[in-house]
């Protein structure tokens, strides 16, 4: 592993992911990412682990990407959250996921490509993508209309709004919700009880239930991403991300721009 920012063990038949960075809300940086595909890439190599549970703390899953990766990104390299985002989108194994406090961005774009998803009743989800000059990425653009249907889709990703896990589970991003202090052991006893299906029947269910899906997803991402590199290099982007590290106001003459 790159850092102490990703904590990796094994419960039982469970390789537990857990996002741990709180002094800066658990936003995801390169390093983290690439630690969580290959923890991912591990637990595909590893007979003895059937499912995998991702998760931050009771209060926290994580505010997103990093926005100073997000100024210094380079254009010519493929963004470690692409490689996380194809490893987990093609995952063969269940994927378990357990939401307290904030979701944001790929905080809850992720949670489209896992299996399961309990969330703290007091867990806030956000698609903030067009507040920042972005667009959707993680094939949200395609899942969350199959999943929300396109009437919440529009809302959730044109306003960006926070909302709530109520709204979570209208929209199917989330299955079930618990007391915020009961999360990540309500978690953990659902990624074992999945663990205790017999393996074979099901890699095959998630195999046939992702299927259809499977060509689309790759594509969409595909065109998400030209279009959101794109919009990372306007000024629009640069200038909500640097108000928000400078803790200032956003200049609106600058984000109307074309
Ligand atoms: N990237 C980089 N740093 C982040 C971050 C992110 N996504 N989210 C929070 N931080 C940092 C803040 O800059 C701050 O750092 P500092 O203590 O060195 O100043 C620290 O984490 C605490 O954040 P703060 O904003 O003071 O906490 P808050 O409780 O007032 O608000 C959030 C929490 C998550 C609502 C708010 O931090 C936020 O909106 N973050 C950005 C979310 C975002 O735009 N993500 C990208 C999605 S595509």
């Amino acid at each position: 592993m790159n850092n102490k920012n990703i904590l990796v063990e094994q419960l039982d038949k469970v390789l537990v992911i857990e996002i741990s960075r709180a002094d800066k809300k658990n936003a995801l940086t390169g390093l983290m990412y690439e630690d969580m595909t290959n923890a991912l890439n591990l637990a595909s190599n590893e007979a003895q682990i059937s499912v995998v549970l991702i998760k931050g703390q009771n209060d926290l899953f994580t505010s997103g990407n990093d926005v100073k990766d997000f100024l210094n990104r380079d254009p010519n390299k493929e963004p470690a959250a692409i490689k996380f985002l194809k490893t987990i989108s093609n995952f063969k194994k269940p994927v378990v996921a357990a939401v307290g406090g904030d979701a944001i961005g790929i905080g809850t774009t992720m949670l489209m490509h896992c299996d399961l998803v309990i969330a703290a009743d007091n867990a806030r989800f956000q698609l903030p993508f067009v507040k920042l000059g972005l667009c959707p990425e993680a094939a949200s653009s395609y899942l969350l209309p199959q999943l929300a249907g396109s009437r919440i889709a529009s809302e959730l990703l044109m306003l960006g709004d926070f909302f709530g896990a109520d709204k979570a589970i209208t929209a199917g991003i989330i299955n079930s919700t618990c007391p915020q202090e009961l999360l990540i052991e309500k978690a953990l006893s659902l990624a074992k009880k999945l663990a205790n299906q017999p393996t074979d029947a099901l890699i095959t269910t998630k195999s046939l239930l992702k299927k259809n899906q499977a060509s689309f997803v790759e594509d969409v991402m595909g065109e998400e991403l030209k279009e959101f590199s794109r919009l990372l290099g306007t000024e629009a982007s640069k200038e909500i991300f640097t108000a928000f590290l400078e803790k200032r106001p956003v200049d609106i003459n600058k984000i109307h721009a074309s």
